[in-house]
């Protein structure tokens, strides 16, 4: 949560601050500031609570603020509400003029309130309710025991316990940002002459293609056109880049209202990119994650891992894999799987879903995973990432940056590479033959376009939502897979459009939940799965019966559905395993529209952020 962003070279830095930072909005954006020094040495803080643009007009988008070296954050609050003083850069000092060490940071600081405490004994005066501003005067205290910046910087991290992303300004080094970092992310660019730092690549990628990651607990110091690294004990450290393929203009909404109905378009690309990167002369090919034909043959358990949407393609990879593979499948909500011990076998394969690969509970459930000798498997989609550092083996999503908060094409490369596990674990396994197995990668093969027909149905779709758009309560259900998309199409409404939503497994509707329903509340159904398709409808009938308003997703062919449903949307014929990715796009484009007819902020629906990297 947070964003972060950093500039040192020839060129006035607070304008490219501020356009790196409208690239990171996604990650907070109930508050802003830039710190920039100028050409006589004083640093500058200006702040400002609420979106970027509100900072963005105090300051001139950046022309009134002169020098060629800041920093600059947006906010996702933790500690201390969201206003000015709150805002990031702190200062070391009390009034705005005493600014020896500047910083920002990104993470949550678990032992703020004793640090706090020491400074206070210290002399030091707080002026905000950040675990921010201890940092930064903790920096300072050391500082000014052990005058060299790795040195404070590296005391400060000795003594500070949570995560971390910290880029920080020394009034008494002109021409340096310094950076380090704990469970939280931290990339660097170098280009001729000028370097960027930043806590997320969209936000640098207009500028530079190769980056370099700051490690774990290391520290960076950044200067024009160059860097160095170092560990905790000062040592320096060489890095190499990391050649990121993803295009700048992937970053941009081009042409598209907002982010989210972009990347909703982008999903057949996303799916034929993915599923190609993991074909190999027609047939499945995972090897490159390193997960060999033995090891996928002795796996005797597997266990997923993830938060969100995340969390919902392992709930839908649990029935694809049980049911095509034959390996028992367990899928938790990674915050509780950390905390709640659970029983593993020696020979499970955990399985990390994560977009950003930097949630910090995935992150926690992974190390928790490994530190038992449990071998682990992560699906990403950004290289690089913390997840992807520590993970065994890895597979990648190839949907490219994903900007919108609520997660659209990412969730449909990872429920695709769900589908590609299950089908080469149980052909490795000899539970499917040679034949199946062809089947099944044909059927593969067939998404992209069938997503992208499903796209052109999008009128009907923002007919309806604009029909419900002052709707107070929704209701998705559906059986099996059709269950595991009714949580994602329910999260998408609720999202988006703040309307209260709930997902039910369509049997579970009567034991409680039903009395909810009253005259006009909206009820979606999913049916996909032909053998629980009379099940479902009949729990939709009963229902109605009771006054909702009926709204299915059915495969074509099931017209029968229209005598019960007041508006259906048909998806594409496919492998039943297969449907939730065609049955989510109609559900993706209703939350969509919902918002858009409310007239919400899409992209940046209150109170999240899109990358969560807090407990
Ligand atoms: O980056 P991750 O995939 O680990 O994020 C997990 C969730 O925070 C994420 O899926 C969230 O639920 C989505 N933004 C919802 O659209």
């Amino acid at each position: 949560m947070c964003g972060i962003v950093g500039y040192v070279g020839p060129q006035q830095a607070a304008p490219i601050l501020m356009d790196s930072l409208c690239r990171l909005e996604y990650r907070g954006y109930d508050s802003a500031g830039i710190a920039v020094r100028d050409g006589d040495g004083h640093t500058t803080v200006v702040k400002a609570k609420g979106r970027l643009k509100v900072l963005s007009e105090k300051i001139d988008g950046g022309r009134t603020l002169k020098g060629c070296i800041g920093i600059g954050h947006t906010r996702w609050a933790t500690h201390g509400e969201p206003n000015e003083a709150n805002a990031h850069p702190h200062i070391s000092g009390s009034e705005p003029d005493d600014s020896a060490v500047v910083g920002v940071h990104n993470g949550i600081i678990e032992n703020y309130a004793e640090l706090k405490e020491k400074l206070v004994k210290a002399g030091y005066i707080f002026y905000s309710q950040t675990d921010t501003e201890v940092a930064v005067k903790l920096v300072d205290y050391y500082y000014k025991k052990y005058p060299t910046p790795s040195k404070a910087i590296a005391k400060a991290m000795m003594r500070i316990r949570g995560s971390y992303a910290l880029a920080i300004l020394f009034n008494d080094h002109q021409n340096q940002i310094w950076t380090a970092r704990k469970d939280s992310p931290m990339i660097i660019g170098v280009t001729k002459g000028e370097t960027f730092i930043a806590s997320d690549v969209p936000a640098i990628l207009k500028y530079t293609q190769d980056i370099y990651y700051v490690g774990n607990c290391e520290m960076a110091c950044v200067e024009a056109g160059k860097v160095s690294f170092f560990n905790i004990d000062e040592e320096q450290l060489e890095k190499e880049t990391v050649h990121i393929t993803w295009d700048a203009n992937a970053a941009e909404r081009g042409g598209f209202e907002h982010f989210m109905i972009k990347e909703i378009h982008e999903q057949p690309k996303a799916l034929q990119d993915t599923l190609n990167s993991l074909l190999n002369d027609g047939r499945l090919d995972i090897t490159k994650s390193g997960i060999t034909p033995e090891i996928a043959r002795g796996i005797s358990e597997i266990s997923i891992v993830a938060c969100g949407s995340a969390w919902h393609v392992g709930m839908a990879a649990k029935y694809v894999i049980e049911d095509i593979a034959r390996i028992p499948v367990r899928v938790d909500v990674a915050s509780e799987f950390r905390y709640h011990c659970p029983i593993l076998q020696e020979n499970a394969l955990v399985i990390v879903i994560s977009q950003s690969g930097e949630t910090a509970d995935s992150l926690a459930a992974l190390r928790e995973a490994k530190s038992r000798g449990i071998r682990t498997l992560a699906i990403l989609n950004v290289l690089g990432s913390s997840i992807a550092r520590e993970a065994d083996h890895v597979l990648y999503t190839l949907a490219g940056p994903e900007i919108a908060v609520a997660t659209t094409k990412a969730y449909s490369a990872q429920m695709l590479i769900g589908y590609v596990l299950a089908v080469e674990l149980a052909f490795e396994r000899g539970v499917i033959d040679e034949e199946k197995y062809k089947y099944y990668i044909a059927q593969l093969q067939t998404l992209p376009d069938k997503a992208e027909g499903l796209l052109e149905d999008k009128e009907r779709i923002q007919w309806f939502a604009s029909k419900f758009s002052t709707a107070h309560d929704a209701f998705f259900i559906g059986r099996g897979i059709d269950y595991a998309v009714a949580l994602e199409g329910s999260l998408k409404m609720k999202e988006v459009s703040y309307v209260h939503s709930e997902a039910y497994a369509a049997g579970e509707l009567k034991h409680g939940t039903i009395s909810l329903i009253e005259d006009g509340t909206l009820l979606v159904g999913i049916l996909t799965q032909n053998s629980l398709y009379e099940k479902t409808v009949s729990n939709m009938v009963e229902c109605k019966t009771r006054g909702a308003y009926l709204m299915a997703v059915a495969t074509a062919g099931h017209y029968d559905i229209e005598d019960t449903a007041d508006f259906t949307i048909y998806v594409p014929n496919i492998d039943e395993h297969f449907a939730g990715s065609l049955t989510v796009i109609p559900l993706q484009l209703f939350g969509y529209y919902s918002s858009v007819s409310r007239g919400l902020d899409v992209d940046k629906p209150r109170n999240l952020a899109k990358s969560v990297t807090v407990e």
